[in-house]
């Protein structure tokens, strides 16, 4: 432990102390959970990125979402649906979940995973780039909704943003994922689109009368990263 200790902070570090501290807490506030892992396995059969929010981050977004007394769940990118689990399983008798997914072998992966955790009732995979999805839920009356995870594409987050907030009501909490990328959202010369996109998202919530918003920079399981927390005023 000693030389993870002096690690700590390290720029050179590789995440392992973050990883080892990850598993740490996970081991004690994380129930284990056959739908999930199963849910992960099939995912990582599949060869889908595993870029999913880790155990402890996903326990945190439905904990935001019981908090927000969540009875409507936007998600913007769906992946295997792991995150997709763990904010359906913070609705109530009665509640609804919508994601939205652009890679039609994701959404099939993802679909079996829901459909193993018996949330198929509650959830409504919507296969399309969200841009083409997201006006369609406007023209449809759909929503609003009182929950929004952004976690798609990082390059169109601005205008995820505008279509979140077109699709809430006040008082509805935005979490938009991946902001800080080891940093990176500082590189204002960038030829990444994901940090272009991150730049301008942010750009997008200063500009944005109606929303209360703050940002938390996170070590974890995964890369140095962080997320966007709004309300809409
Ligand atoms: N929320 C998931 C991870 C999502 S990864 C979890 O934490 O478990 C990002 C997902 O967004 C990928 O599956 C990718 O295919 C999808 N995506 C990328 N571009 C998209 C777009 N334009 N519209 C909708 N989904 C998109
Ligand atoms: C990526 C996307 C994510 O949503 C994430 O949490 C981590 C990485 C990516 O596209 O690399
Ligand atoms: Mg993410």
């Amino acid at each position: 432990m000693r030389t993870m200790l002096f690690g700590m902070g390290d720029a050179g570090d590789d995440g392992a102390i973050w990883t080892a501290v990850d598993a740490y807490l996970a081991d004690h506030l994380i129930a284990k959970d056959e739908v999930l892992e199963a849910a992960l396995r099939d995912s990582e059969a599949a060869e889908l990125p595993p870029i999913q929010v880790t155990a402890l981050q996903g326990k945190m977004l439905q904990m935001f979402a019981r908090m927000a007394g969540a009875r409507r769940i936007l998600e913007v990118g769906t992946l295997g649906g792991y995150s997709t689990i763990w904010l359906a399983r913070a609705l109530p008798e009665g509640g609804r979940l919508v994601t939205l997914e652009a890679a039609a072998k994701h959404a099939a992966v993802a679909r079996k995973n829901l459909e193993r955790a018996g949330l198929l009732g509650q959830v409504e995979l919507r296969e399309g780039p969200a841009l083409d999805t997201l006006p369609k839920l406007v023209a449809e009356g759909v929503g609003p909704f009182d929950f929004i995870f952004l976690d798609a594409d990082k390059e169109n987050n601005a205008a995820y943003l505008q279509w979140a907030v077109r699709l809430a009501h006040v008082g509805t909490v935005i979490v938009t994922d991946n902001v800080v990328r080891e940093g990176s959202v500082l590189d204002a010369s960038s030829k990444d689109k994901a940090v272009q996109g991150t730049r301008r998202f942010f750009e997008a919530v200063a500009a944005e009368p109606h929303v209360t918003a703050t940002a938390i920079q996170t070590v974890s399981g995964k890369k140095y990263d962080g997320f966007a927390l709004l309300i809409v005023d």
